[in-house]
Protein backbone atom coordinates (compact mmCIF):
# COMPACT_ATOMS: atom_id res chain seq x y z
CA UNK A 1 0.00 0.00 0.00
CA UNK A 2 2.66 2.11 1.01
CA UNK A 3 3.44 4.85 -2.57
CA UNK A 4 7.50 5.23 -1.67
CA UNK A 5 9.43 5.11 1.35
CA UNK A 6 12.44 6.30 2.75
CA UNK A 7 14.40 6.18 5.95
CA UNK A 8 15.45 10.09 7.40
CA UNK A 9 16.28 10.81 11.53
CA UNK A 10 13.15 12.09 13.30
CA UNK A 11 13.93 15.44 13.07
CA UNK A 12 15.00 15.63 9.54
CA UNK A 13 11.61 13.95 8.46
CA UNK A 14 9.80 16.54 10.58
CA UNK A 15 11.41 19.43 8.69
CA UNK A 16 11.34 17.66 5.29
CA UNK A 17 7.50 16.92 5.72
CA UNK A 18 6.98 20.56 6.53
CA UNK A 19 8.65 22.00 3.54
CA UNK A 20 7.43 19.33 1.24
CA UNK A 21 3.40 20.30 2.52
CA UNK A 22 4.24 23.65 1.76
CA UNK A 23 6.09 22.94 -1.90
CA UNK A 24 2.78 21.23 -2.66
CA UNK A 25 0.72 24.02 -1.69
CA UNK A 26 -1.58 21.60 0.65
CA UNK A 27 -5.06 22.75 1.26
CA UNK A 28 -5.08 21.36 4.73
CA UNK A 29 -2.92 23.22 7.63
CA UNK A 30 -2.92 20.47 10.32
CA UNK A 31 -0.40 20.72 13.00
CA UNK A 32 -0.72 18.69 15.55
CA UNK A 33 2.48 20.22 17.48
CA UNK A 34 2.73 24.29 16.24
CA UNK A 35 6.42 25.83 17.15
CA UNK A 36 7.48 28.90 15.95
CA UNK A 37 11.01 29.13 15.94
CA UNK A 38 14.18 29.53 14.23
CA UNK A 39 16.16 26.52 13.68
CA UNK A 40 19.53 25.56 12.03
CA UNK A 41 18.30 25.53 8.36
CA UNK A 42 16.42 28.54 8.58
CA UNK A 43 18.41 31.38 9.52
CA UNK A 44 16.57 34.00 12.01
CA UNK A 45 17.62 37.00 10.00
CA UNK A 46 15.79 35.84 7.22
CA UNK A 47 12.70 34.93 8.57
CA UNK A 48 10.97 36.22 11.05
CA UNK A 49 10.53 34.30 14.04
CA UNK A 50 8.78 34.26 17.47
CA UNK A 51 10.79 32.90 20.73
CA UNK A 52 9.34 32.46 24.03
CA UNK A 53 11.83 30.61 26.81
CA UNK A 54 8.66 30.74 29.38
CA UNK A 55 6.34 28.53 28.12
CA UNK A 56 5.76 25.55 25.52
CA UNK A 57 4.08 25.68 22.32
CA UNK A 58 1.35 23.53 21.87
CA UNK A 59 -0.86 24.24 18.61
CA UNK A 60 -1.05 27.01 16.00
CA UNK A 61 -4.03 27.75 13.68
CA UNK A 62 -3.95 30.42 11.49
CA UNK A 63 -6.33 33.14 10.72
CA UNK A 64 -8.82 31.98 7.76
CA UNK A 65 -8.28 35.24 5.75
CA UNK A 66 -4.47 35.16 4.16
CA UNK A 67 -4.66 38.78 3.95
CA UNK A 68 -5.16 39.36 7.42
CA UNK A 69 -2.40 36.55 8.30
CA UNK A 70 -2.35 36.38 11.66
CA UNK A 71 -1.07 33.65 13.80
CA UNK A 72 -2.04 31.71 16.90
CA UNK A 73 -0.10 30.12 19.21
CA UNK A 74 -1.75 27.95 21.93
CA UNK A 75 0.90 27.13 24.65
CA UNK A 76 1.14 26.22 28.26
CA UNK A 77 -0.84 28.58 30.19
CA UNK A 78 -0.75 31.22 27.25
CA UNK A 79 -2.34 31.99 24.05
CA UNK A 80 -0.40 34.74 21.77
CA UNK A 81 -1.68 36.54 19.29
CA UNK A 82 0.80 37.38 16.17
CA UNK A 83 0.89 39.36 13.24
CA UNK A 84 2.10 38.30 9.73
CA UNK A 85 5.78 38.78 10.47
CA UNK A 86 5.48 36.93 14.05
CA UNK A 87 5.21 40.07 15.98
CA UNK A 88 3.46 39.50 19.55
CA UNK A 89 0.00 41.29 19.33
CA UNK A 90 -1.86 39.77 22.10
CA UNK A 91 -1.42 37.35 24.71
CA UNK A 92 -3.64 35.95 27.11
CA UNK A 93 -2.75 33.64 30.59
CA UNK A 94 -5.18 30.77 30.87
CA UNK A 95 -3.67 29.23 33.85
CA UNK A 96 -2.02 28.28 35.93
CA UNK A 97 -5.56 27.40 37.37
CA UNK A 98 -6.55 25.62 40.90
CA UNK A 99 -7.87 22.60 39.58
CA UNK A 100 -7.62 18.74 40.02
CA UNK A 101 -8.52 15.66 37.25
CA UNK A 102 -10.91 14.34 40.03
CA UNK A 103 -13.34 16.99 40.54
CA UNK A 104 -15.92 18.50 38.05
CA UNK A 105 -15.87 21.93 37.24
CA UNK A 106 -16.69 24.53 38.74
CA UNK A 107 -13.95 23.37 41.32
CA UNK A 108 -13.69 25.44 44.66
CA UNK A 109 -12.38 24.92 47.89
CA UNK A 110 -14.82 23.55 49.30
CA UNK A 111 -16.13 20.81 46.86
CA UNK A 112 -12.81 20.02 46.08
CA UNK A 113 -9.89 20.01 49.07
CA UNK A 114 -7.31 18.64 46.94
CA UNK A 115 -7.50 20.82 43.85
CA UNK A 116 -3.18 22.06 43.57
CA UNK A 117 -2.32 25.07 41.38
CA UNK A 118 -2.39 23.12 37.49
CA UNK A 119 -0.82 24.16 34.32
CA UNK A 120 -3.10 24.52 31.63
CA UNK A 121 -2.59 22.65 28.32
CA UNK A 122 -3.51 24.31 25.37
CA UNK A 123 -5.28 20.45 23.74
CA UNK A 124 -7.25 22.44 21.46
CA UNK A 125 -6.58 25.69 18.91
CA UNK A 126 -9.69 25.52 15.97
CA UNK A 127 -10.89 28.77 13.76
CA UNK A 128 -14.22 28.66 12.93
CA UNK A 129 -13.96 30.65 9.31
CA UNK A 130 -18.33 30.22 9.33
CA UNK A 131 -18.51 32.34 12.50
CA UNK A 132 -14.84 33.87 12.55
CA UNK A 133 -14.28 32.73 15.85
CA UNK A 134 -11.56 30.95 17.92
CA UNK A 135 -11.96 27.74 19.80
CA UNK A 136 -9.77 27.00 22.76
CA UNK A 137 -9.75 23.78 25.17
CA UNK A 138 -7.65 23.61 27.90
CA UNK A 139 -6.86 20.74 29.73
CA UNK A 140 -7.82 21.96 32.93
CA UNK A 141 -11.52 21.77 34.34
CA UNK A 142 -12.00 18.79 32.49
CA UNK A 143 -11.04 19.71 29.15
CA UNK A 144 -14.15 22.21 28.65
CA UNK A 145 -13.69 24.94 26.07
CA UNK A 146 -13.87 28.69 25.04
CA UNK A 147 -15.12 30.84 22.02
CA UNK A 148 -12.90 34.18 21.16
CA UNK A 149 -12.73 36.62 18.95
CA UNK A 150 -9.90 36.48 15.92
CA UNK A 151 -9.67 39.99 16.90
CA UNK A 152 -8.58 39.72 20.46
CA UNK A 153 -7.41 36.76 21.44
CA UNK A 154 -7.94 37.40 25.33
CA UNK A 155 -11.65 38.44 24.38
CA UNK A 156 -14.03 35.37 25.30
CA UNK A 157 -17.31 35.40 23.56
CA UNK A 158 -18.31 32.57 25.34
CA UNK A 159 -16.87 30.21 28.22
CA UNK A 160 -18.95 26.88 29.79
CA UNK A 161 -19.96 27.87 32.98
CA UNK A 162 -21.48 25.26 34.67
CA UNK A 163 -20.89 22.25 32.54
CA UNK A 164 -22.00 18.84 32.15
CA UNK A 165 -20.42 15.70 31.46
CA UNK A 166 -21.20 15.97 27.45
CA UNK A 167 -19.71 19.71 27.64
CA UNK A 168 -16.43 18.04 28.35
CA UNK A 169 -14.29 18.49 25.17
CA UNK A 170 -10.65 17.73 25.44
CA UNK A 171 -8.78 15.20 27.52
CA UNK A 172 -7.92 16.25 30.88
CA UNK A 173 -4.26 15.15 31.42
CA UNK A 174 -1.24 16.67 29.33
CA UNK A 175 -0.35 13.62 27.59
CA UNK A 176 -3.46 12.30 26.13
CA UNK A 177 -4.03 13.64 23.00
CA UNK A 178 -7.14 15.23 21.58
CA UNK A 179 -7.79 16.50 17.58
CA UNK A 180 -10.42 18.00 16.74
CA UNK A 181 -11.93 19.96 13.53
CA UNK A 182 -14.38 22.67 12.88
CA UNK A 183 -16.70 21.48 9.23
CA UNK A 184 -20.01 21.82 7.90
CA UNK A 185 -21.67 19.17 6.02
CA UNK A 186 -23.82 21.81 3.37
CA UNK A 187 -23.59 25.41 3.09
CA UNK A 188 -27.07 25.42 4.96
CA UNK A 189 -26.37 23.73 7.69
CA UNK A 190 -24.67 24.86 11.16
CA UNK A 191 -20.93 23.90 11.71
CA UNK A 192 -19.92 21.02 14.13
CA UNK A 193 -16.71 20.28 15.61
CA UNK A 194 -15.31 16.77 15.33
CA UNK A 195 -13.08 15.87 18.33
CA UNK A 196 -11.00 12.72 18.75
CA UNK A 197 -9.68 12.12 22.29
CA UNK A 198 -7.91 9.91 24.06
CA UNK A 199 -8.71 7.31 26.79
CA UNK A 200 -9.74 9.43 30.09
CA UNK A 201 -12.18 8.30 31.61
CA UNK A 202 -15.78 7.62 30.45
CA UNK A 203 -16.10 9.69 27.67
CA UNK A 204 -16.26 8.89 23.97
CA UNK A 205 -13.71 8.37 21.91
CA UNK A 206 -14.71 10.61 18.76
CA UNK A 207 -17.69 13.05 18.92
CA UNK A 208 -19.75 15.60 17.08
CA UNK A 209 -20.22 18.79 18.76
CA UNK A 210 -22.40 21.62 18.61
CA UNK A 211 -21.44 24.81 18.03
CA UNK A 212 -24.83 27.11 17.49
CA UNK A 213 -27.58 26.10 20.36
CA UNK A 214 -27.32 25.12 23.61
CA UNK A 215 -25.51 23.60 25.81
CA UNK A 216 -22.46 24.50 23.25
CA UNK A 217 -20.06 22.25 22.37
CA UNK A 218 -22.19 19.33 23.72
CA UNK A 219 -22.76 15.65 21.85
CA UNK A 220 -26.20 15.79 23.96
CA UNK A 221 -28.10 16.11 20.47
CA UNK A 222 -25.30 15.76 17.94
CA UNK A 223 -23.56 11.95 17.64
CA UNK A 224 -20.33 10.30 19.32
CA UNK A 225 -19.37 6.75 18.71
CA UNK A 226 -20.40 4.25 20.50
CA UNK A 227 -18.12 1.41 21.42
CA UNK A 228 -18.62 -1.98 21.89
CA UNK A 229 -16.93 -3.55 24.70
CA UNK A 230 -14.82 -1.44 27.12
CA UNK A 231 -14.08 2.16 26.77
CA UNK A 232 -10.85 2.04 28.11
CA UNK A 233 -9.80 -0.74 25.35
CA UNK A 234 -10.58 2.18 22.68
CA UNK A 235 -7.38 4.47 24.01
CA UNK A 236 -6.45 5.89 21.53
CA UNK A 237 -3.11 8.24 20.49
CA UNK A 238 -4.89 10.54 17.86
CA UNK A 239 -2.60 12.00 15.99
CA UNK A 240 -4.60 13.90 12.94
CA UNK A 241 -8.03 14.53 11.73
CA UNK A 242 -8.69 16.17 8.70
CA UNK A 243 -12.16 16.24 6.41
CA UNK A 244 -12.34 15.83 2.81
CA UNK A 245 -15.17 15.55 0.10
CA UNK A 246 -18.26 14.51 2.56
CA UNK A 247 -15.98 12.90 4.85
CA UNK A 248 -14.49 13.30 8.27
CA UNK A 249 -11.19 11.04 9.09
CA UNK A 250 -9.54 10.63 12.30
CA UNK A 251 -5.93 8.90 12.37
CA UNK A 252 -4.54 7.77 15.66
CA UNK A 253 -2.45 4.15 17.28
CA UNK A 254 -3.77 2.39 19.87
CA UNK A 255 -2.63 -1.53 21.05
CA UNK A 256 -4.42 -3.98 18.74
CA UNK A 257 -5.61 -6.60 21.47
CA UNK A 258 -6.94 -8.80 18.91
CA UNK A 259 -2.96 -9.62 18.09
CA UNK A 260 -1.17 -11.81 20.13
CA UNK A 261 1.47 -9.49 20.93
CA UNK A 262 -0.71 -6.36 21.35
CA UNK A 263 1.22 -4.57 19.92
CA UNK A 264 0.69 -0.74 18.86
CA UNK A 265 -1.04 0.54 15.57
CA UNK A 266 -1.80 3.11 13.14
CA UNK A 267 -5.59 3.19 12.31
CA UNK A 268 -7.56 5.35 9.84
CA UNK A 269 -11.31 5.81 10.43
CA UNK A 270 -13.61 8.00 8.07
CA UNK A 271 -17.48 9.16 9.61
CA UNK A 272 -19.66 10.92 6.66
CA UNK A 273 -19.94 14.02 7.57
CA UNK A 274 -23.44 14.16 7.82
CA UNK A 275 -24.25 11.13 9.84
CA UNK A 276 -26.08 11.59 13.13
CA UNK A 277 -25.21 8.27 14.66
CA UNK A 278 -21.79 7.04 12.73
CA UNK A 279 -23.78 4.11 11.66
CA UNK A 280 -20.92 4.75 8.38
CA UNK A 281 -17.65 4.51 10.79
CA UNK A 282 -15.54 2.54 9.74
CA UNK A 283 -11.75 2.48 10.61
CA UNK A 284 -8.85 0.20 9.17
CA UNK A 285 -5.21 -0.32 10.05
CA UNK A 286 -2.16 1.54 8.16
CA UNK A 287 0.75 -0.29 7.74
CA UNK A 288 4.04 1.73 7.21
CA UNK A 289 6.44 -0.88 6.34
CA UNK A 290 10.40 -0.93 5.34
CA UNK A 291 11.00 -3.55 2.45
CA UNK A 292 12.93 -5.60 4.75
CA UNK A 293 9.77 -5.94 6.20
CA UNK A 294 10.21 -3.31 9.32
CA UNK A 295 6.94 -2.01 10.59
CA UNK A 296 7.35 1.70 11.96
CA UNK A 297 3.81 1.32 13.48
CA UNK A 298 3.28 4.83 15.54
CA UNK A 299 2.32 7.87 13.19
CA UNK A 300 3.95 10.90 14.19
CA UNK A 301 2.89 13.30 11.76
CA UNK A 302 0.42 13.21 8.81
CA UNK A 303 -0.42 15.56 6.34
CA UNK A 304 -3.03 15.91 3.39
CA UNK A 305 -1.32 16.88 0.15
CA UNK A 306 -2.40 16.94 -3.49
CA UNK A 307 -0.16 15.23 -6.37
CA UNK A 308 0.11 17.42 -9.53
CA UNK A 309 1.66 14.87 -11.63
CA UNK A 310 -1.73 12.35 -12.08
CA UNK A 311 -2.64 10.94 -15.14
CA UNK A 312 -5.85 12.04 -16.89
CA UNK A 313 -5.39 15.77 -15.37
CA UNK A 314 -6.92 14.37 -12.39
CA UNK A 315 -5.57 15.61 -8.94
CA UNK A 316 -4.82 12.71 -6.61
CA UNK A 317 -4.93 12.91 -2.98
CA UNK A 318 -1.95 11.73 -1.02
CA UNK A 319 -1.70 11.09 2.89
CA UNK A 320 2.29 11.86 3.88
CA UNK A 321 2.18 10.33 7.11
CA UNK A 322 5.76 10.29 9.60
CA UNK A 323 6.39 6.93 11.50
CA UNK A 324 8.02 5.44 14.38
CA UNK A 325 9.08 2.51 15.79
CA UNK A 326 8.29 1.83 19.71
CA UNK A 327 10.73 2.00 22.27
CA UNK A 328 10.15 -0.26 25.53
CA UNK A 329 9.34 2.98 27.04
CA UNK A 330 5.92 3.00 24.75
CA UNK A 331 7.58 6.30 23.78
CA UNK A 332 7.78 6.35 20.04
CA UNK A 333 11.69 5.90 18.88
CA UNK A 334 14.31 8.42 16.87
CA UNK A 335 14.20 5.83 13.90
CA UNK A 336 11.77 7.03 11.49
CA UNK A 337 9.81 6.38 7.81
CA UNK A 338 7.73 8.51 5.92
CA UNK A 339 5.36 6.39 4.26
CA UNK A 340 2.71 7.88 1.61
CA UNK A 341 -0.70 6.73 1.10
CA UNK A 342 -3.15 7.56 -2.07
CA UNK A 343 -6.40 8.56 -0.47
CA UNK A 344 -8.16 6.60 -2.94
CA UNK A 345 -6.57 3.41 -2.43
CA UNK A 346 -7.76 3.86 1.76
CA UNK A 347 -11.23 4.51 0.35
CA UNK A 348 -11.61 2.23 -1.33
CA UNK A 349 -10.26 -0.49 1.70
CA UNK A 350 -12.60 1.57 4.12
CA UNK A 351 -15.59 0.81 1.30
CA UNK A 352 -14.88 -2.89 1.15
CA UNK A 353 -14.54 -3.25 4.78
CA UNK A 354 -18.01 -1.68 5.24
CA UNK A 355 -19.09 -3.84 2.23
CA UNK A 356 -18.39 -6.31 3.83
CA UNK A 357 -19.78 -5.83 7.63
CA UNK A 358 -22.97 -5.31 5.91
CA UNK A 359 -23.18 -8.06 3.45
CA UNK A 360 -21.41 -10.67 5.21
CA UNK A 361 -22.14 -9.57 9.31
CA UNK A 362 -18.18 -9.48 9.76
CA UNK A 363 -19.19 -12.94 10.93
CA UNK A 364 -16.46 -14.86 7.98
CA UNK A 365 -13.50 -15.74 9.80
CA UNK A 366 -9.88 -15.16 9.31
CA UNK A 367 -10.77 -11.35 8.52
CA UNK A 368 -8.05 -9.47 10.26
CA UNK A 369 -9.76 -6.10 8.49
CA UNK A 370 -12.20 -5.65 10.87
CA UNK A 371 -11.80 -5.25 14.94
CA UNK A 372 -14.28 -7.21 16.52
CA UNK A 373 -15.67 -4.38 18.39
CA UNK A 374 -16.44 -3.11 14.52
CA UNK A 375 -18.00 -5.77 13.87
CA UNK A 376 -20.55 -5.68 16.94
CA UNK A 377 -21.17 -1.80 16.43
CA UNK A 378 -21.84 -2.60 12.80
CA UNK A 379 -24.12 -6.03 12.94
CA UNK A 380 -25.51 -4.11 15.35
CA UNK A 381 -26.67 -1.24 12.97
CA UNK A 382 -27.40 -3.69 9.44
CA UNK A 383 -30.77 -1.05 8.91
CA UNK A 384 -30.33 1.51 5.93
CA UNK A 385 -29.15 4.93 7.21
CA UNK A 386 -30.18 7.71 6.64
CA UNK A 387 -26.85 9.64 6.29
CA UNK A 388 -27.24 11.58 2.84
CA UNK A 389 -23.86 9.84 2.21
CA UNK A 390 -24.60 6.95 -0.16
CA UNK A 391 -23.82 4.68 2.59
CA UNK A 392 -24.34 1.56 0.86
CA UNK A 393 -24.92 0.39 -2.75
CA UNK A 394 -24.12 -3.37 -0.73
CA UNK A 395 -27.03 -3.17 1.60
CA UNK A 396 -29.64 -3.03 -0.73
CA UNK A 397 -29.10 -6.70 -1.67
C1 LIG B 1 14.57 34.12 28.33
O1 LIG B 1 14.14 35.32 27.70
C2 LIG B 1 14.44 36.49 28.44
C3 LIG B 1 13.80 37.70 27.76
O2 LIG B 1 13.52 37.46 26.42
C4 LIG B 1 15.97 36.62 28.58
O3 LIG B 1 16.28 37.77 29.32
C5 LIG B 1 16.50 35.38 29.27
O4 LIG B 1 17.90 35.41 29.29
C6 LIG B 1 16.08 34.12 28.52
N1 LIG B 1 16.48 32.95 29.30
C7 LIG B 1 17.08 31.89 28.77
C8 LIG B 1 17.41 30.77 29.69
O5 LIG B 1 17.35 31.83 27.56
C1 LIG C 1 3.81 13.37 30.65
O1 LIG C 1 4.90 12.75 29.96
C2 LIG C 1 6.18 13.24 30.32
C3 LIG C 1 7.20 12.60 29.43
O2 LIG C 1 7.05 11.21 29.39
C4 LIG C 1 6.42 12.96 31.81
O3 LIG C 1 7.68 13.47 32.18
C5 LIG C 1 5.31 13.63 32.62
O4 LIG C 1 5.46 13.32 33.99
C6 LIG C 1 3.94 13.20 32.16
N1 LIG C 1 2.94 14.01 32.84
C7 LIG C 1 1.96 13.49 33.57
C8 LIG C 1 1.06 14.46 34.27
O5 LIG C 1 1.78 12.29 33.70
C1 LIG D 1 -16.72 4.27 -1.87
O1 LIG D 1 -18.14 4.11 -1.83
C2 LIG D 1 -18.87 5.27 -2.21
C3 LIG D 1 -20.37 5.02 -2.01
O2 LIG D 1 -20.71 3.71 -1.87
C4 LIG D 1 -18.55 5.63 -3.66
O3 LIG D 1 -19.26 6.78 -4.05
C5 LIG D 1 -17.06 5.87 -3.78
O4 LIG D 1 -16.70 6.14 -5.12
C6 LIG D 1 -16.26 4.67 -3.27
N1 LIG D 1 -14.85 5.00 -3.28
C7 LIG D 1 -13.92 4.23 -3.84
C8 LIG D 1 -12.54 4.75 -3.83
O5 LIG D 1 -14.17 3.14 -4.31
Amino acid sequence: MPLGMVRLSSSAVKTLLSLLLLATGCPLMLFPIGTVQGSDSFPSNIYPTFIRNDTLFEHLALHPDPDVGRVYVGARNRLFQLDPSLQPELQDATGPVTDSRDCLPPVTETNCPQARETSNHNKLLLVNPYSMELITCGSVNQGICQKRSLDSVDQVLFSTERPVDTQYVAANHPNVSTVGLVVRSHPDKQPVLFVGRGYTSSHPPISTRNLAQDPIFSYEETAKLAVAGRLSEYDHNFVASFAHRQHVYFLFYRRDLKSPSREYRTYISRVCLDDQAYYSYVEVPLTCRSRTGKIYNLLQAVQLGVSKEDVGGRASETLVGVFSTRLASNRPSEESALCMFNLEDVDRRINSTRDFCYTQMGKEAGVEAISSANIELMSSLCSPPDTGCSLLSAMQV
